[in-house]
């Protein structure tokens, strides 16, 4: 089996090698945690690879991306202008015709010009379209196995709920191939707030189930492997 590197030489380790290919992952965590630094992340391995990607936004306009990646030093506009990358705003306003879009045009797209990696961020705004768990629940199945036929490797974030330990809808857990959650600790209000990360679920692999901790650098997401929570 084919594995993707997520571009982040620890979470690759917790995973066997990466992610396995063509599956769809979700990352869930809470505000700030670096879904959105992931996904980019992801992206830009790829990217590097000269595989052929697509950043969805449901949340930032094309040039914000361009400039959010270039923070932590990646030049995404090299291969948006070279025509491997594509970034893409959806509207998040509009998101039944967005879902639409999705489930129908996408395929097409991604089958055509054989895209390699896919990221939907926030994937959030996608579930709070549904008015109730019935509705969400058969969606989000139908549109997640669309994006597994495409057999590109897809990577959707979503908020973490009160719990802490799931989505907010606790749904998209139950529909992917596999579940990253991002933790953020704080021990006593005195202390530094601690981020870990967990892979709860990801299919074929003989994953980490230790909590690792990691941090969010200049240079992106770096987690420590070698070291112990506590
Ligand atoms: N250049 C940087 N150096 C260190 N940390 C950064 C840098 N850029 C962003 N961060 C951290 O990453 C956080 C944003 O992560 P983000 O991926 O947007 O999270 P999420 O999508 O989960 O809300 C910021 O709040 C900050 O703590
Ligand atoms: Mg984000």
């Amino acid at each position: 089996m084919i594995r993707q590197s997520t571009g982040i030489p620890g979470l690759n380790e917790m995973l066997g090698g990466g992610l396995p290919s063509g599956q769809t992952i979700a990352v869930i965590g809470p505000a700030g945690s670096g879904k959105t630094t992931l996904a980019l992340q992801f992206i830009w391995d790829g990217l590097t690879k000269d595989e052929l990607c697509m950043f969805l936004s449901l949340e930032e306009n094309e040039n914000k991306l361009i400039e959010t990646a270039s923070k932590y030093g990646w030049d995404f506009k090299k291969y948006l202008d070279a025509g491997t990358l594509s970034l893409i705003k959806l509207d998040a306003l509009d998101i039944t015709n967005t879902i639409t879009h999705l489930k129908t045009d996408l395929p097409h797209i991604m089958d055509s010009t054989g895209v390699s990696r896919v990221a939907i961020d926030p994937f959030s705004i996608i579930e709070m379209a549904y008015e109730n768990e019935r509705e969400r629940r058969v969606n989000i199945f139908d549109l997640c196995s669309t994006l597994n036929q495409t057999g590109a490797t897809t990577m959707i974030t979503s908020e973490i709920g009160s719990d802490m330990h799931s989505s907010v809808y606790k749904v998209i857990e139950h529909v992917v191939d596999g579940v990253i959650l991002l933790h953020r600790i704080r021990e006593s209000e005195s202390r530094n707030v601690l981020h870990a990360i967990e892979v709860v679920k990801m299919i074929w692999t003989n994953h980490s189930k230790e909590i690792k901790p990691y941090d969010i650098t200049p240079a992106g997401m770096n987690v420590h492997v070698r070291s112990k929570m506590y």
